[in-house]
């Protein structure tokens, strides 16, 4: 996507050596723009577990280059085979860093030492284009709900999208996943305004997506994260789109905690719910979301605290909570497959149920 007339993606190789890995700091955002230049798997991986790099895509391939990386550095199978199990435990809820580190052993471990290192860059790559490609297919299939909704209302009235934390161009490679179809809509001049959940502890959309929105030039307001029950009461949001951490084989839907209960409000106020997913997303080896999926318990400070920017410009972070009470942070939470209205991916709508999985992807029956 562009950001101030130039195209970045959001992991890239640096051009001038050709082999250390670049990403954009999301920790600083949406304050500012800073390009970290990573170089080795455990810089790869203190940037995934800080959420310098977050959205479930885009640390399965930043992970993707850190064994690239560490493949440079040795390239032994005990390497690579450590690599990958450290990689693996940085975050335990998105199953794309799974999903990625396994495609990267599988493609490395009958390779010759000496092969290995190139192997890894050129896979790594092959992950990256492919969730490019996955993501600007999600927003052609997940344009026509919003070309339907816009059909039916007086020319010139937005389409009222409440989307929750950031699923955008920032936690993919590039496009984004449930903000892809509204590029993709507010690019072909359909009007859409979107209401931006702020998404507590981190701030992911009043930081993120309301970035990336805004550079775009997509009409958006941001939330309180308990506004949209609010909202669609009162005929202000005409469809959800979210992001996913991990669909299950029978459409169970992990996603960033809160996203239930827009899915609980959604279906009280007939409002669809819709979650766009990669296939990099799907895990036919679980079927119970809210049984199996592990919830990635994060810092409590997230929660007692806030950081923000000062009048003056300075980066600061303050207590909001009271001096001395504890906070919990589970981090995820799971939506079950009934209040799903269906799923957009990369091969076209679905049910959230097995069936309607298996007729996009019969391949993983
Ligand atoms: O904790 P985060 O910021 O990594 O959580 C991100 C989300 O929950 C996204 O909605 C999800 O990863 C899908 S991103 C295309």
């Amino acid at each position: 996507m562009k950001i101030d007339g130039r195209h970045y993606r959001s992991v890239w190789v640096d051009e001038e050596d050709g082999w250390s890995v670049r990403i954009l700091d999301q920790t600083r955002l949406p304050w500012a723009f800073e390009v970290l230049r990573l170089t080795d798997a455990e810089q790869v991986a203190h940037a995934i577990r800080t959420m310098q790099v977050r959205g479930a895509p885009l640390i399965g391939a930043v992970a993707a280059y850190g064994v690239a990386l560490a493949m440079r550095e040795d390239p032994s199978t005990a390497n690579l085979d450590r690599v990958c199990e450290a990689l693996g435990r940085t975050r335990p809820t998105a199953i794309n860093l799974r999903w990625a580190l396994e495609r990267m052993h599988a493609a490395l471990h009958n390779q010759a030492a000496e092969q290995r290192a190139a192997a890894a860059y050129a896979e790594a790559a092959a992950i990256a284009e492919d969730d490019v490609e996955t993501c600007r297919r999600i927003g052609l299939h997940g344009l026509p709900l919003l070309q339907e909704i816009a059909a039916r209302k007086a020319p010139g009235e937005a389409v009222k999208v409440l989307t929750h934390c950031n699923a955008g161009w920032l936690a993919t490679v590039d496009y984004g996943t449930a903000l892809s179809p509204i590029y993709q809509a507010h690019d072909a001049g359909i009007p859409v305004h979107v209401w931006v959940d702020e998404t507590r502890p981190r701030n992911q959309g009043a930081a993120l997506t309301a970035w990336e929105l805004g550079k775009h030039g997509v009409p958006h307001t941001v939330v309180a994260d308990n506004a949209g029950g609010h909202l669609m009461q009162h005929g202000e949001v005409d469809i959800v789109i979210v992001g996913t951490d991990r669909v299950t084989r029978r459409g169970d839907v992990a996603n960033k905690i809160g996203t239930y209960l827009k899915a609980l409000a959604a279906r009280d106020n007939g409002v669809p719910f819709w979650v766009a997913m990669p296939h990099s997303t799907l895990d036919m080896r679980v079927r119970d979301g809210v049984a199996e999926i592990p919830i990635e318990e994060r810092d409590p400070a997230e929660v007692t605290d806030l950081t923000g920017r000062t009048a003056d410009g300075r980066i600061e972070t303050v207590r909001v909570a009271a001096e001395g009470s504890p906070a919990a942070n589970p981090a995820f939470d799971v939506t079950p497959a009934r209040l799903v209205t269906g799923l957009i991916t990369e091969r076209g709508r679905c049910e959230a149920s097995e069936a309607g999985l298996l007729k996009l992807y019969p391949e993983k029956a």
